[in-house]
């Protein structure tokens, strides 16, 4: 046989550059799925819409108060008796006087309203 002597090399070479890219590549494809599961994380969360207790617990306790006794808002127990569904709609997307707007992001106010109103 009378094969030059490096072939064999240069097929370990080429091999092993080639290895060399599918790692990276799948490396790549593996940290664009972990960004996309750590943002899914945070994004379900958020969209996996909420339940109301939650929203309360997490942007409204502060100020109304763990048991919605009120604090630097008013009381929220018996809401519903003062304002309409609309008023209270209104109030946590857009604000009121101190109540700061958007606390509610508007697909969510209209279940938020109910289950103030049942407070
Ligand atoms: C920074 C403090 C603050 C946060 C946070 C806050 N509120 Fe308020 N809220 C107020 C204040 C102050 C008022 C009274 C506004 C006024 O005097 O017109 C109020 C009023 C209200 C009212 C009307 C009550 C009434 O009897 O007229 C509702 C309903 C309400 N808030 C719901 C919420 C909900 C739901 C959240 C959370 C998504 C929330 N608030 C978060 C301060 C806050």
């Amino acid at each position: 046989m009378n094969r030059n002597p490096v072939i064999p090399f240069v097929l370990i070479m080429v091999f092993g550059i080639g290895l060399m890219f599918f790692l990276s590549f799948k490396g790549l494809g593996d940290a664009d799925e972990l960004a996309k599961e750590a943002e899914g994380g945070t994004e379900t969360t958020e969209t996996v819409a909420a339940s109301p207790e939650e929203i309360y617990t997490q942007s409204c306790v502060s100020c109304h108060g763990d048991q919605y006794q009120g604090g630097m808002g008013p009381a929220l127990t018996g809401v519903g008796d003062r304002l309409s569904k609309d008023e209270i709609v209104e109030v946590i997307t857009k604000g009121r006087g101190n109540m700061p707007a958007g606390m509610v992001k508007p697909e969510q106010a209209g279940e938020m309203a109910d289950w103030l109103a049942g407070l």
